[in-house]
């Protein structure tokens, strides 16, 4: 049986000052700011807030979330009535589970036997009551002054098309459907269009390299991409159909080939004239789906029907497919979205995320749509043409609700107050936070610029797997402390671990892991259960174990201190180490690679790599950046490393495993935190990386 200490996470978490396994509260630090001095900081929401929130008091927060964990299945049962199905569940059946690896497979239900569509849910409904005039999707373009919108019965009819296109050319209940979009209209379209009809879309953010996007194709084998053949992000022009056909070749020679590559002209970044064309593959969008039916009927799945897959990076070098299924995923976003953010019918919401990434499933597209919320879809980039534009935007649309990620945040904090102060801001009502630890000095500047000290922040911690959010303020009820994502959300049973497994009560810091299934929780890897089994439910029996580190203070609240596996954060965005190394090694002069993370001001990490060339190769300013590029082409560019640092050798024990605390150390330049080295095959390889450090 694997044991907790054959994880790597073990030896990342040993190299805190305090002790092995320990992760020691008062030294916890996110980003610099130290987090001991803000345990007994609380922010108040204004009583005005409270007032007319949908959860007003600790208490009536209390009371739902007692009787959620109390009666899982009853409270997950009424809430689940609010929505439109087919054929209702089995109410002795609500949710069938089983975490403990040691009695058997791993498996998680909610609502099976069940029958409903997510896009009914989130589209249909909202027109037969009465709303179809209500806009869906509110659209800003890169430039300023481009954009357009949909109201709920345009965006239906656009769903349609698409959704009848698709099925006329055979895709069918359970067929895979890539979609590599950037944030047009066409992106929650076209994941409407697939969820209508069953079939299960794989987003793939446009950001990731032809390689990333062919290992997808590849492993998951569609009927069809829907790409468009350009995009405009802040001055830049993306060429994303010949990503598309690289892709496409890349695959073939896998045997894995693609009838149809659907392909939206988007005419502000490509003329069509100039875009690539292989005739009999490719099919522009507006060709075609323009003259389809604007009526489609709705496939009506089972609950457990798998939604979508979404690929996300593990410790290990082959992205996993993370499979989440219909009833359970449409519940929980739906209702996590609403109490999030004290939801209104006349909110503005507006999140920041791509869809590319489990945000923007979640809460770009499903959450809010399914409550009938006006959403805003952003293509630019946030700082394009100044880093005034997010605040323009919120002017421009009178955003109630702005959603966003900690690296943005620091960010903008850099460029000063002035960019924000230029704008009015007055129509802003909550803000949220999400990706990452909020390190306390950019949660204040948050807070008391961009929110004039008038709206409570939801810091929401989740995680592609969780499918929506776990551990998170609601606002109105709680105070707030900055840097927490304070309390569970209903249904989420939080548990601190220690090395062993074992439950640790009160005060405390450790591994967090999470007792029972929630509805939005993930199925399965997409082709691999048993890896879900061992990433997830092996390393501490009995439970779903998170990949972070966590502490509880004194008042009960929960502070995520950022991975413990050899998973790196950066900007929000997911990277295994194993995977930059793998796209390291693959450049011929690369002998041997190690990556870690590494405190950095804005992105919160930073990629760091230890490179050993082949023998007899020179170091050179060029040979740095050609395998900085390497990365680049394999993963895309937000996996580029920010220091590659020559290795004439990587510090190893006996046995030839790399000992990455000390290279933590080295790149942190913490030397003297280095620890014992004596173990190492080698200690002498310590001493010559530290005098390249600055090379
Ligand atoms: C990892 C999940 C799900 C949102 C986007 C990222 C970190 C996420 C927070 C937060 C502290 C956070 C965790 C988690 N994380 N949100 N509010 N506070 N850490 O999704 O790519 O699946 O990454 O992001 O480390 O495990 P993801």
């Amino acid at each position: 049986e694997l044991g907790p200490s054959d994880l790597c996470h073990v030896e990342s978490m040993s190299h805190n000052p305090s002790g092995a396994g320990k992760i020691n509260k008062l030294n916890a630090v996110i980003l610099g700011d130290s987090l001991a001095s803000e345990e007994d900081d609380l922010i108040l929401p204004s009583a005005q807030f409270s007032q007319s929130a949908l959860i007003s008091s600790q208490q009536q927060y209390e009371n739902m979330y007692k009787k959620s964990v109390d009666d899982p299945a009853g409270f997950w049962s009424e809430i689940a009535s609010e929505f439109y199905w087919k054929e209702k569940w089995n109410p002795n059946e609500v949710c069938k589970e089983n975490l403990d690896i040691t009695k058997g497979q791993v498996s998680i239900e909610w609502f099976k036997g069940a029958s409903t569509n997510i896009c009914y849910n989130a589209v249909d409904l909202h027109v037969s009551a009465g709303n179809g005039d209500k806009v869906a999707i509110y659209w800003e373009g890169n430039e300023p002054g481009q954009d357009g919108q949909l109201t709920y019965s345009q965006l239906l009819d656009s769903v349609c098309q698409l959704a009848s296109y698709l099925k006329e050319v055979g895709v069918r209940k359970g067929d895979a459907v890539i979609i590599y979009l950037p944030m047009l209209m066409e992106l929650p379209i076209a994941m409407l269009a697939c969820a209508r009809i069953g079939a299960v879309h794989s987003v793939v953010f446009a950001g990731f390299s032809a390689e990333s996007l062919a290992q997808r194709i590849i492993d998951c084998k569609p009927k069809i991409v829907i790409t468009c053949n350009a995009v405009r992000r802040g001055p830049k022009v993306i060429f994303l159909k010949d990503i598309v056909d690289t892709a496409l070749t890349e695959s073939a020679k896998n045997n894995v080939s693609v009838d149809i590559c659907l392909t939206y002209e988007n005419t502000s970044a490509m003329k069509r004239e100039e875009t690539k064309w292989q005739d009999g593959r490719d099919v522009w969008w507006q060709d075609v789906v323009p003259n389809f039916p604007t009526k489609c009927d709705v496939e009506w799945v089972d609950a457990e029907d798998p939604l979508f897959l979404l690929y996300t990076s593990g410790s290990t070098g082959k992205p996993k497919g993370v499979l989440h299924t219909t009833g359970g995923y449409m519940v929980y976003t739906a209702t996590t979205f609403k109490y999030a953010f004290d939801y209104k019918p006349s909110d503005i919401y507006w999140c920041t995320a791509d869809c590319g990434w489990i945000t923007g499933h979640s809460y770009v597209t499903y959450g809010p749509l399914l409550n009938g919320a006006s959403v805003l879809v952003f293509e630019g980039a946030p700082n394009y043409p100044d880093a005034g534009r997010c605040w323009d935007i919120v002017d421009k649309y009178k955003v109630t609700i702005f959603y966003t990620a900690p690296t943005l945040v620091r960010s903008l904090m850099r460029e000063g107050d002035e960019f924000v102060k230029h704008y009015s801001r007055k129509s802003l009502r909550v803000l949220g936070s999400v990706g990452e630890p909020i390190n306390p000095s950019a949660w204040r500047w948050f807070f008391n610029v961009v929110g004039d000290s008038r709206c409570p922040i939801s810091d929401t911690w989740w995680q592609t797997e969780t499918g929506g959010f776990m551990i998170l303020p609601i606002p109105g009820a709680w105070p707030q402390k900055p840097g927490s994502a304070t309390f569970p959300f209903f249904g989420v049973q939080p548990a601190i671990v220690d090395e062993k497994g074992k439950e640790i009560e009160g005060e405390c810091s450790g591994y967090l892991c999470i007792k029972k299934s929630w509805p939005g929780a993930f199925r399965t890897l997409f082709g691999d259960h048993e890896r879900y089994e061992t990433t997830y439910f092996k390393p501490f029996a009995g439970y779903y174990f998170t990949g972070d580190g966590c502490s509880r203070d004194k008042d009960g609240y929960y502070w995520l201190t950022g991975r413990v596996d050899d998973v790196i954060n950066v900007s929000g965005h997911r990277i295994g180490t194993a995977e930059v190394e793998s796209a390291l090694v693959s450049h011929p002069q690369c002998a041997e690679a190690a990556v870690v993370g590494v405190e950095h001001e804005v992105k919160g990490q930073g990629i760091y790599a230890f490179v050993t060339l082949k023998e007899g190769v020179p170091y050179s300013e060029g040979l740095r950046k050609s395998l900085i590029l390497t990365v680049r082409n394999q993963i895309g560019a937000f996996a580029a490393p920010d220091k590659i640092h020559w290795a004439p050798g990587l510090p190893k024990t006996r046995s030839g495993k790399i000992m990455r605390r000390i290279l933590r150390k080295i790149a942190s330049r913490q030397l003297n935190e280095l620890g014992d080295t004596s173990t190492l095959a080698d200690p002498g390889v310590v001493d010559q990386l530290i005098a390249l450090a600055d090379c």
